[in-house]
Order: structure tokens, then sequence, then C-alpha cells
């Protein structure tokens, strides 16, 4: 909800959540003054809001004074909403222009607002609401001087406690203005002390959360790799030191754009706290002609007063109610087989609907035909752009391998890198001027490719009429679109010198333009995003793809990391995760297949190896793993995902029902502890009033686990690996451990199951839990009915 407390001079503005309460106030000098952001609370007038507000007599020490009129303000120590250099705030601006006359101080101050139940078209993406109604408050600022009029916005979405940030910048005058930044939001905190999350990595190791605790100076997230990037996503959390899953206030940030992003948080050297969020300014600007407007990208704000779970669970609701869209938005997705890691480039007809054939007989619903179909793509050096059919490979084209798949009772879904051009292929031939690439000056490539110039709409046509024919050539189910090189380069031949700066920017306007044309003319198609894996792993995206492929590392322990990463902005219903080979082809680790699934299957499970090769016992599992993943897909994909303890190298997950009947956990340690045979599993987000009932499936125990161990209970000598070793393990039938109980969602959630004791170096019998270096086990809680 939102309220505006007018006095005529100075408005007050209060935004309701659910649970947060968002104000600021016009100060008497006519900038916007953030005068709280926290849990929720009251205020029935504008006297109460005297409160909220920081009591300014005097300037502090030599501090720059904004008006003689009000001598006892100095910018540079008010909780701002928005700041511009050049009259005193010496913090980081939201704002930086260089205007016509060469100067850069900007001076913006309220002049009206507005509050509207729409939001007007943009090229952007953005949050939206399925009934089409928004809350928006709109306030303009003018700077008089350079005839510039700012219209910050504030999006309300009371339903999971976010705010999403906007700006406008109109010029109005007669003369041009650079913009050199405008970013998304400004969030000014009263105090200091605060720890930032953020996520960082590289390629095969994204999401990893760092905590740098703040106590001055500056920190910077950022990315400018031409993409959002697996250097640092754009999301991150601003919180106590101490904050922990259940404790702790929590303000989460992200943005909803795919380009190079910026964020800082800021220490003031009066202890006050700012925090931006936005476009990266580094290699960006922007020429504002007479005339024309200038929009950012949204940022997202929330906050929780306890913790990083309930913070989760907003941003989670907010993507999945608010960001994924179309008709998959709350569709279960197909399990589906890819040809990646089984195959690479080496694929004909034949073997892929063999490899198709060997996943239909284990329950897989969905095939993915990856790169290499098309053009001499034998490798990654040629042929990108090249978007028509290797007949050699596929004598029957993609609309005979499209009809044998669908004839197996399968789904079809095939791969695409749109963006990208191989300087070795028939389309960069023809068109040159078409890729990203300074005239005459060499090119520094990144997987031998080239970025195609997607800020010049015929590039755009280009793309739009290609995928159109190769969508319609078949019918085509799924598609996998990826990309796959940071960015070198930057320039566009189709832009003017003084308006390079705009290049980044433009190819994303041009990317979401081709990505709109194309989700709305194919709108049964599932689109899944990657980039090299999570190299794009953004809002940006998922305003038009309801998936991404979070990375390229299948390892399940990586994995177990990566989506523990995800979870904290992302819910999964949003990822990828796949069951591979072992040894794993990113990282060589043997890890049980029980737990390559049990990790995968807290998201949108696929597989991704040759399962002809597997043996016999090996698609047993698959196959049980397929339908039990079937009969708890729901929850898996849509329920609601909580982190338990992540200390230690545990994983401890859970994912609960919307309705709260039914829940999934999933308990693995890194490494075996010797000599310790107990272990809790303590689920989070149970119903406290449900009675559930825990259990577990007991896993065949393989006795090969203990090596040579066996002769400690054969009677005859054994040895180690031997013909006879193997056949005992398939002859002797060993059950794991069976767990089973009764007991309401607030004691399961408070005290956690005992667990049944593991081998500690002793005490193995039938029903020990064999607790081995990365294994897992999954744990299911069903509502039972309750009896008085
Ligand atoms: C990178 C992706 O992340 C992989 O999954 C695979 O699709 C390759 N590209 C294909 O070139």
């Amino acid at each position: 909800m939102i309220r505006v407390f007018s006095d005529e001079q100075r408005p007050a503005f209060v935004l309701d959540t659910e649970h947060t309460t968002y104000a600021f106030r016009v100060l008497p000098t006519g900038q916007l003054e953030q005068l709280y952001y926290g849990a929720r609370i009251r205020a029935d007038d504008l006297s109460e809001l005297a409160a909220w507000e920081e009591q300014h007599r005097f300037p502090p020490g030599t501090s720059v004074v904004y008006d003689p009129d009000h001598g006892e303000y100095s910018l540079d120590d008010v909780c701002l909403e928005y700041s511009a250099p050049g009259k005193g705030d010496l913090r980081e601006p939201m704002i930086e222009l260089v205007h016509a006359d060469g100067g850069r101080t900007s001076d913006f101050v309220y002049r009206s607002h507005a509050v509207s139940e729409a939001k007007p078209d943009s090229l952007l993406p953005g949050a939206y609401a399925a009934d089409g109604r928004a809350e928006r408050l709109s306030v303009t600022l003018r700077d008089d001087y350079y005839n510039l009029t700012l219209e910050l916005r504030w999006d309300v979405w009371a339903d999971c406690d976010c705010i999403c940030r906007s700006a406008r910048l109109k010029n109005t005058g007669s003369e041009y203005v650079n913009i050199e930044r405008l970013l998304s939001a400004q969030l000014d905190l009263p105090v200091p002390g605060w720890a930032v999350s953020s996520f960082h990595g590289a390629w095969a190791r994204e999401m990893d959360r760092a905590v740098t605790p703040l106590s001055a100076g500056k920190l910077v997230i950022e990315s400018r790799a031409g993409c959002s990037s697996n250097r640092a996503n754009p999301f991150f959390m601003v919180h106590d030191p101490d904050a922990a899953e259940e404790q702790g206030g929590c303000y989460g940030f992200n943005l909803i754009y795919s380009g190079n992003h910026y964020a800082a948080v800021e220490i003031s050297t009066t202890g006050k706290t700012r925090i931006v969020s936005g476009l990266n300014p580094a290699g960006f600007r922007w020429l504002l002609g007479a005339g024309e407007e200038f929009e950012t990208p949204e940022a997202v704000l929330s906050f929780s007063p306890a913790g990083f779970d309930a913070l989760s669970q907003n941003m989670h609701s907010f993507v999945r109610e608010h960001i994924v869209r179309g008709a998959w938005k709350h569709r279960l997705r197909p399990v589906l087989l890819n040809s990646w890691e089984a195959s690479y480039f080496d694929i004909t007809e034949s073997s892929l609907v063999s490899l198709a054939r060997a996943g239909k007989e284990l329950g897989v619903e969905l095939f993915v035909m990856d790169d290499g179909w098309f053009g001499d793509r034998d490798d990654d050096r040629r042929s990108l752009g090249d978007w028509e059919v290797n007949r050699r490979k596929l004598p029957g084209g993609l609309e005979g391998l499209c009809r044998k798949i669908n004839e197996l009772g399968m789904s079809f879904g095939l791969w695409v890198e749109p963006e990208m051009v191989n300087v070795d292929s028939e389309l960069y031939r023809a068109h040159p001027d078409w890729a990203m690439a300074i005239p005459g000056k060499l090119h520094s490539e990144g997987r031998s490719q080239r970025l195609l110039d997607l800020s010049n709409p015929t590039v755009q046509d280009f793309i739009i009429s290609k995928m159109t024919k190769l969508f319609s050539a078949a019918p085509i189910s799924y598609v996998k679109w990826d990309f796959n090189r940071p960015v070198s380069d930057v320039f566009s031949p189709a832009l003017p010198p003084e308006r390079q700066g705009e290049t980044g920017h433009r190819y994303y306007l041009g990317l979401y333009r081709v990505m709109r044309t194309l989700t709305e003319r194919f709108p049964e198609i599932l689109f899944e995003g990657c980039a090299s894996g999570g190299a794009r792993f953004d809002l940006g995206i998922l305003s038009f793809f309801p998936q991404i492929w979070a990375s390229d590392n299948t390892d399940a322990l990586a994995r177990a990391r990566i989506q523990e990463g995800c979870s904290y902005g992302y819910p999964p219903s949003v990822w990828g995760a796949h069951v591979s080979a072992c040894p794993n082809h990113q990282t060589l680790r043997r890890t049980p297949l029980s737990t390559r699934f049990d990790i995968a299957c807290f998201g949108l499970l696929g597989y991704e190896l040759d399962l002809r090769e597997l043996r016999a016992e090996e698609k047993r599992e698959i196959r049980s793993q397929i339908i039990l993943y079937k009969r708890w897909r729901e929850v898996f994909q849509f329920g609601r995902f909580h982190r338990g303890r992540t200390e230690g190298g545990l994983h401890e997950w859970t994912a609960v029902s919307d309705d709260g009947s039914r829940a999934v956990g999933m308990l693995m340690r890194e490494l075996v502890r010797a000599n310790v045979q107990f272990e809790r599993f303590l689920p989070r987000g149970l119903a406290p009033e449900k009675r559930y009932h825990f259990y577990n499936v007991a896993r065949r125990v393989d006795l090969r686990a203990f090596g040579s161990l066996i002769n400690t209970a054969s009677p005859l000598r054994v040895r180690q690996d031997s013909l006879v070793h193997n056949v005992l393990s398939k002859a002797v039938r060993m059950s794991g451990e069976r767990e089973d109980v009764t007991a309401y969602g607030d004691a399961l959630c408070a005290s956690g199951v005992k667990l049944s004791p593991a081998f500690a170096g002793t005490g193995y019998g039938e029903g020990v839990r064999l607790s081995r270096d990365f294994s897992s086990q999954l744990y299911f809680m069903e509502e039972q009915p309750v009896t008085s």
C-alpha cells in the first residue's frame, strides 16, 4: 500500500508491504530524505513521522552547505533517496551527467508526485502482476538550470515484501546531455556495521557466497563481462554481521538486467551506509538529445527482520510470481536427457535416437540435442551463425530426427547460440559488419567466436527470422539458448562515434526485443537460458525464459554449493540440474549416483551422460530415481525451498509444498568424520500444527564399499575387487537404514530427527547408516491426520 502524507511543501511517502515499511520525505531543501526501511511499523499521520526524521540543526565540520537559507543541511550527512555530484554529497552518486556546457553538477529537487495502478510499457523487462495491476509511486524532480526532469519510481509488490526502484531521465531542454551514470536504486541506512553477502565465481564455480564485514570504505560488486556474469551475480545482501538463516536484519538486492551491473556499499565518514545498484557506469555513456528519455532497469529491494531464510522466501516468490511469465510459469517441467556430455560434437541421427531410446526406457520425457548439429560444427571453431542442419549428421533434417524422437514418446528440444558468430561461417563471410569489432583492429576472441551486434536492428531482425524458421521446422518443445564468451572489443559498426558508449546497453535492449518477439511467437516452447552455465543467471533472462542452466559443473559436491548459493536469491523452479557421468567431467571426482540425483532433484532434473553405457544396476537405480522425482516433482520444483545448517561441510535442504502437506529433505555431509555415529536431520519450514510421517527409502548397500573389511565377516578369505568380491556383492543383499517416525511440524523443526547410527569404524550391520564421503540421503514428510 502506498500512502502519501501531504503537507503542501514537503509530502511524505510510506510504502507498506505485508511485513515491511519503506518511508521517505521531501526535505526543506527539496531533496528526498530516506526515513525508514525495515520491519512493518505503524504511522497514522504526518506528526508521527517526525520521530523518523533526523534532526538537522547545523552542518557537520567542514562540510558543504547546500543552501544558505538552510544552513543546517549538508547533503553529505543526510540519508537520501538519490544523489548527484557537485552539491556537497561526496558519497557514491546515483546519477552522473556531463552537461552541454561541460559542467558535471546536477541538482534535482522535488516537483510533484503521482500514484498509479499501472506500469507503462518499456523496452526493458520488469516485474509484473498476473492481473495487470501494479502499485507505483512516481516522484518527479527537476534540475531547472539544465532543463532536465528525473522521475524516480517505487513499485510495491506487497505479497512478497519487495519494492522495485527505477528511474527515467527526460531532457526537456534544447541542449544534449551525456549520461555517465544513471543507477536504479539508492538506499541510505542511518547506521554502519553491516556485513555484505555477495555471490562470486568463475566458469564451473558460480554463486560462491562471500561475506565481507564493512567498517569503512566501499565494497563494489560488479560485472564488466558484457553479461551479468559468473564473476559476481547481481543479487547480494546487506545484513547484520551475525545474521543467520532465522535471525538478523537482512536486506536483499537484485537487478532485472542481463548486462554489466554495478553495486556499491559504502560507509560514509559520518557512519551512514549507502547502497547503490544499477547499470554499470564503466564503459557506459548515453547521449541524451533534446526531447529524449532514458530509462533504467528495475532494481529489486527486500527486507527480512528474521534472517536469510525469510529474505530468500521473499525473493523466491517475487521471481515465481512477478518475474517468470508465460505458459510455463507454473507448469511442471519435464525430466530431460541432454546429449552434450554424452556425445559432445560427435552426433548422428542414429546415435541420438539410440541415446534417446535409452532415456525413454528409464522414464525421460524430453530429449535435447545440444551443440554440433548445424553447419560444419565438428568442434567449437566454426559455423556459429549458420543455422542450417548438417545433413551428413542428420540426413532427415530436424524434422526427421524430431519425428523419431516423438515416435519414442518423447518431446524434442535443441540447442542454439543465436547471439554469436564464428569468423569461419557463411554468416560472417556474408556480413562481417554484423559482428561486434573495431574495424581494422585485431579482434580478441573468446571460444573462437564473436558477438553479433544486437544493438543493430537489422541484426535483431535477422536473428528473429532465422530462429522463427528454425523453431517452426519441427515440433520443437524446448530450446536451450546459449551465450559462451565474455565480451571484448565492444564496438558497434552501426553506431556513430559519439554513441559507442551506448553499445553495451543497446545490445541488451536488442536482445530483449528478440527474446520478447520469439517467446510471444512460440509461447509453448520451454526456453532455458545458458551462458557457459551460469554466466547470465539473472532476472532479465528469467523475465523471458522460465529457467536457466545454473552451471556447467555437474559434480554433485560442487553443485550442492552452487545451488545453495543460487537459493539465496532464486527458487529451484528456475535452475536446471543434471545427473552426469562419474568421474565427473569438470572435477574428475567420483560421487555416488544416489548423491548426484539427491542434489539434482532439488531443481529441474535432467540427465547428461551416456545412459547406454551404464551397468544394469545403474539403469535400475535411474529408473527408480525418475519414478520418485515424478511423484515428488511438484515439491522439488515449486515447493518452498529452505536451507538448513550449512556449516562444517553440511548441506541440509527442505522443500515444502505450498499447502505444507508434503516435504522432502536432503542431508549431505561432504566428508566422513571418523567415529561419529549420530547425526540429526533438521527440517525447516514445516507447518507447526501438522503431523508428519517422516521416512526415507532405504537404499541397497553395495558390499564393495567395505573393501577388505569384508573379511571380518566372511568365513572365506575374499580378495578385494576380485571376481568373488563382485559376485558376493550381487548375491548378498544388504539394506541401509530405515527412518520412520511421526511427529508434529514444530517438533521436527525444533529438535530434528535423530537418525540411525552411522558406520563409525565399527558397528556395521543391517540397517546401519552408511555415511561415506559425498553420500547423501533424502527424507520424505507427509501429513497425517491428527487424531485427538
Ligand atoms: C556451453 C554450455 O554451458 C554447455 O552445456 C553446452 O551447451 C556447450 N556450451 C555447447 O557448446
